[in-house]
């Protein structure tokens, strides 16, 4: 079984500023995070995602990040992927030759060697989530989901980050869930609000099956126009958007640099 990350507590022992990185399809940013605030302490940088996004390629761009912020410390790092003990275990919306890779071997040894610390990319943004954005959140069961691309996930315990859920890959009605209702669907296919909401309501309902969770946050560029679809759905369960939006990802993995229970 998977560790549970332990909910992040700034002590006096750390740092209080971290260094985060979010790999994404389109760009990948990072940025110095006040880990008592959970604000940007520097500018975000953000450089253009190399195409292949390939393990080597990628890791040059984190390079230069770190290298442009002038940063010395530890790093976290997000990833798009299944992170296991450190291993990539799936790329669902990355080149595939990430599967197998030890990202944090392969970070480090790009940036000499230095303390690396990977999750995935919505593990990170929920626990950012529920310790600087909905701080009610860290009681109870929680599923925090990314609208984007696909659909990622985070199941949050009373705080605690059981990682790699993996839920926009559920079928629901014989179709991945990131297939029915991600963003991006919304846009190819040219959904109204209306459309493209029935399909998250399907999806939720099946979570809401499942799970039972006592609130679902829902994050992406999506929801900043909350108030066009949350209103439509239908679940029993409390839905909220999310209040970091696009520096959630960021944020969690600056907070995971400095923790070294994460997977
Ligand atoms: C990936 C997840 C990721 C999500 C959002 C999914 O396709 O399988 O690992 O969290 O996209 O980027």
């Amino acid at each position: 079984m998977p560790p549970i990350v332990p909910i992040f507590v700034h002590s006096e022992a750390m740092s209080s500023i971290g260094f985060g990185i979010d790999v994404g399809g389109s760009g990948v940013k990072g940025a110095r995070v006040d880990l008592e605030s959970g604000e940007f302490a520097s500018e975000r940088i953000k450089i253009l995602t190399p195409q292949p996004a390939t393990p080597e390629a990628v890791a040059e761009v984190v390079a230069q990040i770190v290298e442009q912020a002038q940063w010395e410390g530890p790093v976290g790092i997000t990833v798009p992927g299944i992170v296991r003990d450190q291993v990539v275990e799936s790329a669902a919306n990355i080149d595939s030759s990430w599967i197998g890779t030890n990202a944090q071997e392969l970070f480090s040894r790009h940036l000499d060697g230095r303390e690396v610390t990977v999750l995935n990319d919505a593990d990170a943004a929920g626990l950012a989530e529920i310790t600087y954005g909905i701080p009610e959140a860290s009681r109870g069961p929680v599923i925090f989901l990314t609208l984007g691309t696909g659909i990622g996930s985070a199941i949050l315990i009373d705080g605690h980050l059981y990682p790699n859920s993996e839920l926009g890959h559920l079928e629901v009605d014989g179709k991945e869930a990131e297939r029915r209702a991600s963003s991006a669907v919304k846009e190819r296919k040219d959904l109204s609000y209306k459309q493209w909401a029935q399909r998250v309501d399907k999806v939720l309902h099946t979570y809401e099956e499942l799970f039972s969770p006592s609130l679902f946050i829902v994050g992406g560029g999506i929801s900043r126009k909350s108030e066009k679809w949350i209103p439509l759905l239908t679940c029993r369960t409390k839905v909220v958007p999310a209040r970091l939006l696009n520096t959630a990802g960021i944020v969690g993995a600056a907070m995971i640099s400095q923790q070294d229970s994460a997977s």
